[in-house]
């Protein structure tokens, strides 16, 4: 059973693109009318500033800070506005601990300091640390646009600083499942925006999500102790003089590595996150790949310093998952760069991973390069993914070659099912889900409009046009029903003129293409909306149906303990020029299945009552709001 205690600290959070100009409105906020601002980037604010502060320097030295207190004094400020990375943001917390000012602060970095309660100060060659949840900045600024120009080697090494806080914190003992959210998060935002940021460093869209993964990695950072990680980049940076971030990017995956057997899960969760199969090995790839630093002799520290730095370390306990008798090993393979491995022992048994399996990261990653040449980068990035992820597949499961062989066989019979009346595949990718899951990420962008439902193999093009009040079940045995619908856009304008196909199974559930008896096409029709937006068809019930189970897609159904229905239901496409096309269903409220539809189409918006007229017949009344073309993507 979990057991956690977690204290959120509070602030507001303004996140965007352009947000800073909205520093007045916030300085407003907090009731401050004299800002001081601290950081060559803070923007003026016209009468609102009072001063400025250039000075900010690396580690928050006192003296700096004095400085910059007695232009605080001599301004009369009510307000601190920090722009810049840690160090701004640290001296604006150094300040607010000596004057109680409120603070914003605006980080232009991902190195994350604005949500935490701690600033770290330095005099006289040592290092203080204050901790009070009063130095937690007010209001935090993200201004995607301040980061557009932050060098790739920064935004590499400041991302990877942010990535060890989310690290840290899943094995932290304070972890707690809010904070284990926002450091999953965190890893996968910036495992997937970094690379994207060194191909293209102007890239708003991956700037963003940088920025988002810091920020949450930041509140990872605030809430919960940190370990050997951060008390190794302490020691070098304090000690030896190592560049910060740097320090960071080089050292974590060889803590992960050494850690990775006393918090297996936890390695299991973040290699998840990155989307490999192994986390230290797949943190080092991502270092390489976007061309990090990868070893502590690279930034100047040397051999002579290693056993003293492993001394220090282990001078003052602190949390770690693993006891921290053998830092010297970690030290050392992150010293010389080397790949490490999950286990703490480097060199020893390099092809295996902590389970005795074999470690195929090597093999994955052969793979994945080998579609460097890809005609198109979203061909590239989309196979290298797959792969990534099918290979982690294999490997988290340790798949035995009968299953991969069983696996084959059905894709097999899946393929050979297939005929221009039959789609296997499409139907096991909406019994898996997958259809469903395409649909709601291209159709479902868009709150205000109707949501979609999957298109199902029973559409057929062209069905006859036919007037309004059209009876499409003709003489069909069935309960009979009245449909009433009417097309708007988003703003409930009527849409004339919309092309509305109508199809649906007969009372034994079954379609007019699966019934070769059948003369023509029933039960289908397609409409066009009146001036008013306005629809109305006669029809039956539609009931629930046995989606085709007699192939192989049927097999999987049994052999999970699955029924094979789908919830009673009509089918809608409607087009309109200049609209979206929509393509969806209305569920019979109170049919069956509607909890365990077998392609997992229902949609709680899309249930609707059909209740019964005087004279017994059903009627269904609904109105489709449809998205004009420039909603949604493309
Ligand atoms: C349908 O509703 O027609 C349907 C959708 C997906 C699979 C099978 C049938
Ligand atoms: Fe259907």
């Amino acid at each position: 059973m979990e057991s956690f205690e977690y204290t959120a600290h509070t602030s507001r959070v303004i996140f965007g693109a352009g947000s800073l100009g909205r520093l007045p409105d916030e300085v407003a906020r907090l009731g401050a009318t004299r800002v001081l601002l601290l950081g060559r980037r803070a923007p003026d604010l016209g009468p609102l500033s009072v001063a400025r502060f250039d000075g900010v320097a690396m580690h928050t030295p006192v003296e700096v800070t004095e400085r910059a207190l007695e232009l605080l004094r001599a301004s009369g400020a009510d307000c601190l506005v920090s722009v810049g990375g840690g160090s701004a943001t640290g001296l604006g917390k150094a300040l607010a601990a000596r004057t109680g000012l409120p603070q914003i602060a605006v980080p232009t970095t991902y190195a994350g300091s604005e949500m935490t309660p701690v600033v770290g100060e330095t005099a006289g060659g040592g290092k203080a640390t204050r901790r009070d949840p009063a130095l937690v900045p007010r209001t935090v600024i993200y201004d995607v646009e301040l980061t557009l120009g932050l060098p790739v080697p920064l935004s590499v090494t400041s991302g990877l600083n942010a990535m060890a806080h989310a690290v840290e914190a899943l094995y932290s003992p304070q972890a707690n499942p809010a904070i284990d959210s926002f450091a999953l998060d965190a890893l996968a935002r910036l495992a997937r925006a970094l690379p994207a940021l060194v191909d293209r460093p102007d890239d708003a869209d991956a700037r963003s999500d940088a920025l988002v993964g810091a920020w949450l990695a930041s509140i990872c950072l605030g809430a919960v102790e940190m370990g050997l990680h951060h008390k190794l980049c302490h020691v070098l940076g304090g000690s030896f003089g190592l560049p910060h971030s740097e320090t960071h990017a080089v050292v974590l995956p060889h803590v992960m590595a050494y850690n990775a057997p006393a918090v297996p899960a936890v390695m299991r969760r973040i290699a998840g996150a990155l989307g490999v199969t192994d986390a230290p090995a797949g943190l080092v790839d991502l270092a390489a790949r976007l061309g990090a630093p990868m070893s502590l002799a690279s930034l100047g520290l040397r051999d002579s310093d290693l056993a003293t730095a492993a001394e220090l370390v282990t001078a003052k306990p602190y949390p770690n998952p693993r006891p921290v008798d053998d830092v010297l090993v970690v030290l050392q393979s992150a010293f010389s760069g080397e790949h490490p491995v999950s286990g703490g022992a480097p060199g020893i048994g390099a092809a295996f991973s902590s389970g005795g399996a074999p470690d195929i990261g090597w093999l994955t990653d052969e793979v994945v390069a080998s579609f460097a040449g890809a005609s198109s980068e979203r061909l590239r990035d989309l196979l290298g993914d797959l792969v990534r992820r099918l290979h982690g597949f294999v490997a988290d499961n340790d798949l035995t070659e009968d299953e991969w062989k069983t696996a084959i066989d059905f894709l097999t019979r899946t393929g050979e099912m297939c005929s221009p009346t039959r789609q296997e595949f499409v139907l096991l990718s909406d019994t898996l889900g997958v259809s469903s899951a395409v649909d709601l990420l291209t159709n479902s962008r868009s709150p205000a409009t109707t949501p979609s439902a999957v298109l199902g193999p029973f559409y057929v093009e062209g069905p006859p046009a036919v007037p309004p009040g059209t009876d499409l079940a003709v003489d069909l045995p069935g309960v009979p029903l009245r449909a009433d619908v009417r097309i708007v856009d988003l703003d409930g304008n009527p849409v004339p003129d919309a092309v509305v196909d109508v199809w649906q199974s007969n009372q034994d559930g079954f379609y007019d293409v699966q019934l070769p008896d059948l003369e023509g096409p029933v039960l289908r029709a397609r409409f066009s909306s009146d001036a008013d937006g306005r629809v109305w068809f006669r029809s039956i019930l539609p009931s629930e149906y046995p989606i085709p189970d007699d192939g192989p897609v049927g097999e999987m159904l049994r052999a999970t303990g699955r029924h094979p229905y789908r919830a009673p239901h009509l089918h809608f496409m409607i087009n309109a020029p200049g609209f979206r096309r929509l393509i969806t269903q209305l569920f019979v409220a109170g049919g069956r299945y509607l909890d365990s539809d077998a392609v997992f189409g229902v949609k709680d918006e899309l249930i609707v009552e059909f209740p019964a007229a005087p004279d017994g017949t059903r009627t269904v009344e609904f109105t489709f709001r449809i998205a004009p073309l420039e909603v949604g993507r493309a």
